[in-house]
């Protein structure tokens, strides 16, 4: 722990009141101007700190920014989010997790950036995010799966994403196939699944979320939405991605435990493209009909307009008015 990080976790415990400059200093064996010097570091990161003579220093305020400490500060995980890497600037969240998964580090370990210079989605787009604005993480797993389970793993990503939103907001949010969620039609958040694998065998997946809180309407493509624009307010990017870590992990255990169908149900019950009229494009071929709903694997069904069933496993998915 730097000594940063030693005085914040001083002063996060004494909330109500005043810790003496000179308590710091002794208890982290540092100088009274060295925790000086770190006061002012934390101020400059945004953390609101008070200062008063024979009283000495107060937390009043942290900043909403997705520093690890933040991000870590009460979370209630066993594995997910317990390693955090936060970047002011990356290319893309889902590269520098693959990278550490590929170095071999544990599941769970989150990476999360305030901004993307490379920001991926599905079917090469890209994922724009103003910066300091929104939640742009990648959380690296090690289910035991094969290559043609994993996607799984993005329902069930979707599924934590529509329960924590719900639970943050009095809202209903829904999802398109297979992971974009919407309010009201608008994509407010889009999910990007990415895998090593063996024939056979799932080395690492990386999970990749981003979700428009507080961004602006015109800091948006046509036809994204924010939860700032959907609420009206500001909201908190730390508390929700705290509680995303929670729910996905909760809902990592159960897909672990063998139970996708309970996963499965709650995404039926979010979803807004089961029995829509929708058109799908596999690999450029054009697929009309109404969608039936996901199997035990997570395929879409489509019953096409010439009665036959078509199971999808990739495609985009267009919701028909
Ligand atoms: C999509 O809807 O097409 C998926 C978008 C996924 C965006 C997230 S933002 C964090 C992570 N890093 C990326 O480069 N992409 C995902």
């Amino acid at each position: 722990m730097s000594k940063g990080d030693a005085v914040l976790t001083f002063l996060r415990g004494q909330r109500e009141g005043f810790l003496s400059g000179e308590e710091i200093s002794r208890k982290l064996k540092v100088s009274r101007s060295a925790v000086w010097k770190e006061i002012q570091v934390l101020r400059n990161l945004g953390y609101e700190i008070s200062a008063e003579p024979h009283l000495g220093y107060r937390l009043l305020g942290i900043p909403d920014r997705l520093f690890p400490d933040e991000l870590s500060a009460g979370l209630n995980t066993k594995f997910i989010g317990k390693q955090v890497v936060s970047y002011e600037e990356v290319g893309s969240t889902n590269d520098a997790a693959f990278r550490l998964g590929e170095e071999g580090l544990k599941e769970g370990v989150c990476v999360f950036a305030e901004h993307q210079t490379k920001g991926r989605g599905r079917l090469g787009r890209s994922w724009i995010s103003p910066k300091y604005k929104n939640i742009l993480f990648s959380v690296l797993l090690r289910p035991d799966l094969s290559p043609a389970e994993v996607s799984k793993v993005t329902l069930m990503a979707a599924v934590s994403v529509v329960k924590t939103l719900h639970s943050v907001t009095t809202h209903r949010f829904s999802i398109k196939w297979p992971n974009d969620i919407l309010f009201n039609e608008k994509k407010l958040c889009g999910i990007l699944t990415e895998m090593s694998s063996e024939p056979d065998r799932v080395n690492f997946i990386v999970v990749g979320i981003g979700i428009n809180v507080n961004a602006d309407p015109a800091e948006l493509l046509k036809g994204a939405t924010s939860l700032k624009e959907i609420t009206g307010n500001k909201l908190s990017r730390v508390e929700i991605a705290k509680k995303l870590l929670e729910t996905l992990e909760s809902d990592y255990l159960c897909l672990k435990k063998g139970d996708f169908a309970l996963l499965a149900k709650h995404w039926e019950e979010f979803s807004s493209t089961s029995g829509r009229r929708v058109t799908v494009n596999v690999h450029g071929r054009k697929i009309q009909g109404t969608a039936v709903g996901i199997d035990k694997e997570g395929a879409l069904w489509i019953r096409t307009d010439s009665g036959l069933q078509e199971k999808i496993l990739a495609g985009d998915v267009h919701h028909e008015k």
